[in-house]
């Protein structure tokens, strides 16, 4: 129960404890896991980390290779250049991941150019229904075609192709767990800025001191004070 009616006095700051609100765990399968500490262990993520509003693990895919040397790729039938990932280790580290979570909130998403392009709406509803999340990172040429039916969504976060799932599992991770309950400092930011009704607007231009850099003064309406002066030259300010 969130105890927000009576707060907790530490010495130095009210806390509210709030024990329903359960961390949305977020497991990346990978054969780099290392890739992502340095991200997620720094500013607003991290926080969220700390704050308990998300907690990641991660899954090395190599530990699910087959055999002796932990293979997990091979060749592709019909011929062709590179090696995908062979469909054992994944479903694998998919079935081992889903095992970790208990609640059926969860989905499997796989970053892939082939996959529907993501969108604010999309990060807005993965942020908003799910306990849990698994992402599934491909490498080397691709993958079997056959791990989609193991896949709730396959992702795709713009029209170029990178080497690997890993940014593009970043990119997902971010956009989602700055929506959680609690993460963001400043309640409205998420409200406000670019995309958020996928309509293309883009975020008002904003400045701070100076309030003149070198000859480039910022608009006069900014230092008047007045709000509705200032609401409306944002509005008048947003590109669509
Ligand atoms: N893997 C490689 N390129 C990608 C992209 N643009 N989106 C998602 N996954 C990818």
């Amino acid at each position: 129960m969130c105890s927000s009616e009576y707060p907790e006095y530490s010495g130095i700051l009210y806390v509210i404890k709030c024990d329903t609100i359960k961390p949305m765990i977020i497991q990346i399968i990978s054969l780099f896991p290392e890739v992502f500490l340095p991200y997620l262990n720094t500013s607003m993520i991290h926080k969220a980390t700390t704050n308990k509003a998300v907690e990641f693990r991660f899954i090395n895919l190599r530990d699910f290779g087959i055999g002796m040397r932990r293979r997990v790729d091979d060749t592709p039938y019909g011929g062709g250049d590179g090696m995908l990932l062979k469909p054992e280790p994944l479903v694998s580290a998919i079935e081992a991941a889903k095992q970790n979570v208990d609640s059926d909130k969860v989905k499997i998403i796989l970053p892939t150019p082939r996959g529907k392009l993501y969108r604010q709406s999309d990060a807005n509803r993965l942020a908003g229904q799910l306990d849990g999340l698994i992402i599934v990172c491909p490498r080397y040429e691709g993958y079997d075609e056959r791990v989609i039916n193991w896949v709730d969504e396959q992702i795709c976060i713009g029209q170029y192709v990178l080497t690997g799932g890993e940014l593009p599992a970043l990119v997902i991770v971010d956009s989602i767990v700055r929506l959680l309950p609690g993460v963001l400092g400043g309640e409205k930011s998420a409200e406000i800025e670019s995309f958020q009704k996928d309509d293309h607007s883009i975020e008002f231009p904003q400045y701070t001191r100076p309030a003149d850099f070198r000859g480039l003064k910022v608009p006069e309406v900014l230092l008047s004070g007045h709000h509705a002066r200032v609401d409306g030259w944002r509005e008048e300010n947003r590109t669509v």
